[in-house]
């Protein structure tokens, strides 16, 4: 672990952020490359999109018209966080994947109400992000404790801290959405790993709706969402050196009504070869053909169940707004299941 301590240009306010997962170092950019590129179609896992700027590229999809998630999730917290808390009166809040921690302001606000004074742990894989997000909330909530995480959740759930006390995890965004159900269910249940019987998890997931409506969000009218998908590219060839022509791809978003999903695609619009110095290796692309950079699964209150359920997590109670648009669950470690 590496502990470092960094001041926000903006607030001025000190916030310690923890490298985790550093033990076992996981599969680098260049390995998941190589190994991607092996697949039809090629594919890449999505961590790499969130460099500072895609980062803040992410921020502003929120903001998008198009994007109900982020608002409609907010809605809910904003209504379900009294009742949340009174359930679970949190001690600590660890948030996976808290990005700019927007949303988490809302248990933040019903903490301050209920004289709640969790101490708070944001984990990224952006450490940018982190270190901003933590000094701008320290300056709105003085009363909160924050230690800033950065590191890979797939990675490094066996070295995130585990301080004494009453722990309310955070999963927001329908991020669970990014991993097939089958590494869903291996990284709850890793999480119910890291639990106490006393702990909780609020996760937010995403559900199935009119394809329309899905399709929209993955492809906003003002290219947000495509600026974002191919800023992955921007990344390659910064980090690999690699020379990814930027304008031979386009963005497409689809909706598999049998997977459930929505699939984001790079398509190459013409054929040409990619070089990557780092790899000293270069690969063919011909013109129609599709990189998969994202999924993302929309889910039945059924199937959530059935994943928290698999992965020794039981329900405790649901939220969701009268569209039925989203749904934040508080669930529970399942009695019994612990090793
Ligand atoms: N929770 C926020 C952001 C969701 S976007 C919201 O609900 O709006 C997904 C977030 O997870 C991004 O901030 C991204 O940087 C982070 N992330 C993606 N893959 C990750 C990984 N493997 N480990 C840690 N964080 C990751
Ligand atoms: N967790 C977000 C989701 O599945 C991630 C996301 C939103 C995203 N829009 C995107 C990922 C566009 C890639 C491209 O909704």
């Amino acid at each position: 672990m590496t502990d470092s301590l960094t001041r926000s240009a903006d607030s001025g306010i000190d916030v310690e952020v923890i490298t985790i997962g550093t033990d076992a170092p996981g599969p680098t950019l260049a390995d998941d490359l190589v190994a991607g590129f092996e697949r039809t179609p090629k594919s890449l896992p999505p961590k790499y999109f969130y460099d500072e700027h895609g980062s803040a590229l992410f921020d502003r999809i929120c903001d998008t018209p198009e994007y109900y998630p982020t608002r409609t999730e907010d809605a809910v917290l904003h209504e379900c966080a009294p009742e949340v808390l009174a359930r679970h009166p949190a001690e600590h809040i660890i948030e996976l994947g808290s990005g700019t921690s927007r949303k988490t302001r809302r248990l933040l606000d019903a903490c301050e109400r209920t004289g709640l004074a969790p101490r708070y742990w944001p984990l990224d894989v952006c450490p940018e992000v982190v270190r901003e997000a933590g000094a701008t909330l320290r300056s709105e909530y003085p009363w909160l404790g924050v230690t800033g995480l950065a590191g890979d959740y797939l990675g490094g759930l066996d070295t995130l801290p585990a301080p004494p006390g009453r722990r309310l995890y955070v999963f927001l965004g329908g991020t669970l959405g990014n991993f097939t159900a089958d590494e869903s269910v291996a990284f709850l249940a890793d999480l119910a790993r890291c639990m106490q019987p006393g702990d909780a998890l609020l996760l937010g997931v995403d559900r199935v709706k009119d394809p329309q409506v899905l399709e929209a969000a993955y492809d906003d009218a003002a290219g947000v969402t495509a600026a974002f998908n191919l800023n992955l590219l921007n990344v390659l060839n910064r980090e690999l050196g690699a020379d990814f022509p930027l304008d031979a791809f386009r963005h497409r978003a689809r909706y598999d009504r049998e997977q459930q999903r929505i699939e984001m695609y790079l398509d190459a619009q013409r054929a040409f070869s990619v070089q990557v110095p780092a790899l000293e290796r270069s690969w063919e692309f011909a013109a129609g053909e599709s990189i998969l950079t994202e999924i993302s699964r929309k889910f039945t209150p059924a199937d959530i169940e059935e994943e928290l359920s698999r992965a020794g997590l039981s329900l405790d109670t649901a939220f969701e707004p009268d569209n039925g648009y989203f749904s934040l669950l508080l669930a529970r470690p399942a009695a019994g299941t612990r090793d």
